[in-house]
């Protein structure tokens, strides 16, 4: 038996940090289902290549441009998008960043940046998306990292944050489970062809090193982590809360990672 993904047909799936990499890949899946579309992201020019990508595949889809870090225009960007494809089906809330420093090397507003992204940036996104949720019925997808249960030198910013992010989706699931509303943290693994593995493993060596670590030993792909988001906004994924899944093929079991030549190499790329 397949999932049905004829479920999503004409439903909602707002995605923030929509316009590339991980994110653009799961509102990819679900524009193929024919699911209609809301990215956001900082770059008008990304979300303008990214609708038309979607557009390509069918799907009716909107770009507004909005950092997470700015409630007001998170809200304005939820009031466009609801008037156009009315109350949010799916929420995902992907938007990141990320650099390698060890905590020495990084200034208060350094940690402050990745730590207002990722932590207060997707309380912002599921916060104020609140009001624009089916109810009941809505999924809530919050991506995380391995970075949040697997203690990473040069990643203390992104540790924090995304250990952050696990903890309010459990205690959303909480407080907004008798309304109908799910919430869970996908945690992808070394997910070839996006920035942020290319910012951890720069080159085909690293990127070899990387694979090989995975117990499964291949990188993952983009694939992997729409399909975990598609299950868990299905119906299969219906009595699924508070959870943090990993989709890694194993690697967070294996202990923290040595990002000291990926470090030196984007410090020597950046001075
Ligand atoms: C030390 C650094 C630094 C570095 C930036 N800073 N890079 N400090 N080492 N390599 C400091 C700056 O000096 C500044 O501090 C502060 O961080 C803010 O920098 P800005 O450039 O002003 O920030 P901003 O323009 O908001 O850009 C945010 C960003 C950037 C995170 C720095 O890289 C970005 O926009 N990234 C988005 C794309 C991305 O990272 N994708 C990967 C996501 S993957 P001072 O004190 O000088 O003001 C991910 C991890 C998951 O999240 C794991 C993957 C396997
Ligand atoms: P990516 O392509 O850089 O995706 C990040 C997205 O967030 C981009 O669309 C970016 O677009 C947007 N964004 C960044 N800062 C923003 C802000 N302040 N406000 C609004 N949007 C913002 O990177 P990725 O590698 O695919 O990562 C996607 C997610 O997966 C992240 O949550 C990351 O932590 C997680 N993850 C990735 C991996 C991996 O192997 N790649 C592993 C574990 C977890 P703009 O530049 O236009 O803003």
């Amino acid at each position: 038996m397949d999932l049905n993904t004829a479920q999503f047909r004409g439903r909602h799936v707002f995605v923030a940090g929509g316009s590339s990499g991980i994110n653009f890949g799961i509102a990819q899946a679900f524009a193929r289902a024919g699911a209609r579309l809301s990215l956001i992201s900082r770059s008008a020019d990304k979300l303008a290549s990214a609708v038309a990508q979607l557009e390509t595949l069918g799907a009716e889809a909107i770009g507004l441009p909005a950092d997470v870090r700015q409630p007001e225009a998170l809200t304005a960007a939820y009031t466009q998008a609801v008037a156009r494809f009315g109350a949010i089906d799916v929420l995902v809330s992907g938007a990141a960043g990320n650099f390698l420093a060890q905590a020495l090397d990084m200034s208060p507003n350094a940690f402050k940046t990745v730590v207002d992204i990722d932590l207060l940036g997707s309380f912002n996104v599921v916060r104020l998306a609140h009001a624009h949720l089916r109810q009941p019925g809505a999924c809530v997808i919050q991506i995380s990292a391995s970075q949040a249960f697997t203690p990473t030198p040069y990643q203390a910013h992104v540790c924090a944050a995304k250990a952050g992010v696990d903890m309010l989706t459990r205690v959303l699931a909480l407080e907004w489970g008798a309304q109908g509303i799910r919430i869970n943290s996908i945690v992808p693994g070394p997910i070839a062809d996006t920035e942020g593995l290319r910012r951890l493993a720069p080159g085909d060596a690293a990127l070899q090193a990387m694979a090989e670590r995975v117990p499964l030993k291949r990188l993952g792909r983009i694939e992997d982590i729409a399909r975990m988001a598609m299950l868990l906004a299905s119906d299969w994924g219906s009595y699924i809360t508070g959870t943090v899944i990993p989709v890694d093929g194993g690697l967070s079991l294996t202990g923290p990672r040595d990002f000291t030549a990926a470090a030196e190499a984007s410090q020597r790329g950046r001075g």
